[in-house]
């Protein structure tokens, strides 16, 4: 199965969105992950619709768009109209998760569910129809360059939930994620990762051996 690249633009310079975007894509990303951020739901504030539409013009890459908000469904089209193409919510964030999905489908995106680390694998169990990504936090939310939490039994459990369905269903790891973490998350079914701090850190001349490094190539 081929692995999924999706750095998050939290690491990169805040100053220099758009040029960064346009980096990232040219050195191999799949996705680019936004992790939108209200100051509420998680101890930080980051992005709205408005910086997502301003970045839409930079790139035709999937914007994996992580709502880190409550409640959510007030914002929902604001960021599917600002060009985001999966759109993910966590089941704390508001008081209807299938209600939240629908929503989501209705707009005409790919719905994900993202689970905090104490959240379990169960709390979507009835709603897998719905769902076209999930995610497992493997870090409390809110922040990035935070030490990987080793969840290793969850994501075997989400990828034996994903695999009942007989759909194709991203199965999507955030927080911590570098070249020796990964190896660990792909070998229990992930097969899209998210990486902020690893891709950033070096600078743009890094950009594509760091993200061959998390396929390991
Ligand atoms: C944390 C965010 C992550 C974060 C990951 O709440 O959801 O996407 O940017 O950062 P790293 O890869 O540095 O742990
Ligand atoms: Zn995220």
């Amino acid at each position: 199965m081929s692995i999924l690249i999706s750095p998050s633009i939290l690491s990169a310079d805040f100053a220099r969105l758009g040029e960064e975007v346009r980096a990232i894509d040219a050195a191999g990303a799949d996705y680019i992950h936004i992790d939108v951020m209200d100051g509420h739901f998680v101890p930080n504030i980051t992005i709205g619709p408005a910086v997502v539409k301003a970045l839409r013009p930079h790139t035709k890459k999937t914007f994996d768009v992580h709502l880190m908000i409550s409640p959510v469904d007030l914002f929902l089209k604001d960021f599917a109209d600002a060009g985001a193409d999966i759109i993910t919510v966590h089941p704390e964030a508001g008081p209807h998760l299938h209600r939240t999905l629908q929503t989501i489908k209705a707009l005409g995106k790919k719905a994900g569910v993202s689970l905090n680390p104490a959240t379990p694998v169960s709390a979507i169990a009835h709603v897998m129809d719905l769902v076209d990504l999930v995610l497992i936090m493997t870090v409390n939310p809110g922040f990035g360059g935070q030490s990987f939490i080793p969840l290793m039994d969850k994501v075997r459990e989400a990828k034996a939930m994903i695999d009942a369905t007989g759909r194709a269903i991203d199965l999507e790891i955030d927080g911590g994620v570098n070249d020796k973490t990964a190896k660990d998350v792909i070998a229990a079914g992930a097969n899209v990762l998210v990486a902020g701090s690893y891709v950033f850190k070096g600078g743009p001349e890094s950009y594509a051996t760091a993200i061959q490094s998390l396929r390991g190539e």
